[in-house]
């Protein structure tokens, strides 16, 4: 579905209509850092862009008392927003399948979502887990996100038929318009890198039909971009590929469920989960996209105000870059890189701040570099 004309001349005005679901546990935290870092820079702006929040109380304690995830009427109040802003999903008191599939996949898919991007960049300060690091880390995660093994196909049968005996079928699908649409989208962002490298990940000497399939849209689409490199690996190799040899990676493009945890992967890599951003784009802006942080929940320790917010603040960052404010997503970025270098991080990096305080700290940046 198209825009509304009233979208249209907001965006040109520079007002943007962002719909926020904070979700569960950290979730509400660490959005709420988000949305204040971009409220300030509206309001060093001079009145020059201006975000106006809707937020939706959707999540598990909406499911506990009303058994949705979301209304069901959701996604058509959703889509006339500029984008989304997502906490995460999940709680111990509802199982998390049906709090993924009943709100953060029911938003990816039902906007077509396709492109899953996760940048993952070592930040001055921040230390990796690794001994000897390369010189730099950053590379960058693009994952289909509408199709491969979250599909949602397969059933269970001969449940209660005695102990034992039940099957349960997951079917993972590929197909050939889903696989090339991703493979251009990350062959594209390749351009704007250095190198213009994209490595494909499968498991295609298991996996005969989908992967076989994926493997041989990539060398297709990649003839048409013969200005970069390319490299296709399997996703066992590249995980310890991801460990011992990060600097050789640039643009890392995979299925659902193998770049979901190779952005874990990377993103243990760079400092922790809480330091992972991610936006899930739908790039021909037919529908709106939703930014979010890659960690989950966290209940261990959602109520104790020591989230680490960088990744929703980072992912506030893609926000503005996909809304086409790419200065002020830099700005965003250099106040960040400027938090960490400085030591004003939470606990997981072994900081004394609080959620807030990043916040903070974050927000005095962005007002000293334009005040
Ligand atoms: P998780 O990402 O919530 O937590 C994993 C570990 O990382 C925990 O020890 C947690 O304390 C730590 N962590 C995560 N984010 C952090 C942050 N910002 N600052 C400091 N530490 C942080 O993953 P987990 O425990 O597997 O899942 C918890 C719940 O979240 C489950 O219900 C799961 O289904 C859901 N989930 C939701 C996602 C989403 O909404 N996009 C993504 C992943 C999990
Ligand atoms: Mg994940």
């Amino acid at each position: 579905m198209q825009r509304t004309d009233q979208a249209e001349r907001l965006r040109a005005r520079r007002i943007f209509k962002i719909a926020v679901i904070p979700g569960d546990g950290i979730g509400g935290g660490v959005i709420a850092e988000g949305g204040r870092i971009l409220d300030r820079l509206a309001e060093v702006s001079g009145g020059h862009l201006s975000f106006q929040w809707v937020h939706f109380p959707w999540g598990c304690r909406y499911y506990l008392e009303t058994g949705r995830m979301m209304d069901t009427d959701g996604l058509d109040r959703l889509r006339s927003f500029d984008a989304i802003y997502f906490g995460a999903v999940g709680w111990p008191s509802v199982p998390d399948h049906i709090s993924l599939w009943g709100l953060r996949l029911a938003i990816c898919q039902g906007f077509d979502q396709y492109a899953n991007v996760r940048p993952i960049r070592l930040l001055p300060g921040v230390q990796t887990p690794l001994r000897a690091p390369p010189p730099s880390m950053e590379w960058v995660v693009v994952r289909e996100n509408t199709e491969g093994e979250y599909a949602g196909l397969g059933g269970r049968n001969l449940r209660g038929r005695g102990r034992g005996r039940e099957v349960a079928l997951q079917t993972s699908l590929f197909t050939e318009e889903g696989c090339e649409r991703i493979m251009r989208f990350a062959f594209d962002l390749a351009r704007t890198r250095r190198r213009k490298k994209v490595t494909s990940v499968t498991k295609s000497n298991a996996q005969q039909y989908g992967m076989v399939l994926w493997d041989e849209v990539f060398r297709r689409v990649a003839g048409e971009y013969k200005d970069g490199e390319t490299e296709q690996g399997l996703v066992d190799a590249m995980a310890a590929r991801f460990v011992l040899r990060p600097d050789t990676l640039e643009v890392v493009v995979a299925s659902n469920l193998f770049a979901d945890i190779l952005s874990d992967l990377g993103g243990a890599l760079v400092g922790g989960l809480g330091m992972a951003p991610s936006a899930n784009l739908n790039p021909e802006r037919r529908q709106p996209s939703m930014l979010e942080p890659v960690h989950g929940s966290a209940p261990d320790i959602a109520g104790q105000g020591i989230a680490n917010p960088i990744g929703a603040i980072w992912s506030a960052a893609l926000m503005l870059d996909h809304l086409g404010l790419a200065d002020e997503a830099a700005q965003v970025m250099q106040a960040i890189t400027a938090t960490t270098a400085a030591g004003q991080v939470t606990p997981d990096l072994g900081g004394r701040c609080s959620t807030r305080q990043v916040g903070d700290a974050i927000v005095a940046r962005l007002s000293a570099g334009r005040g």
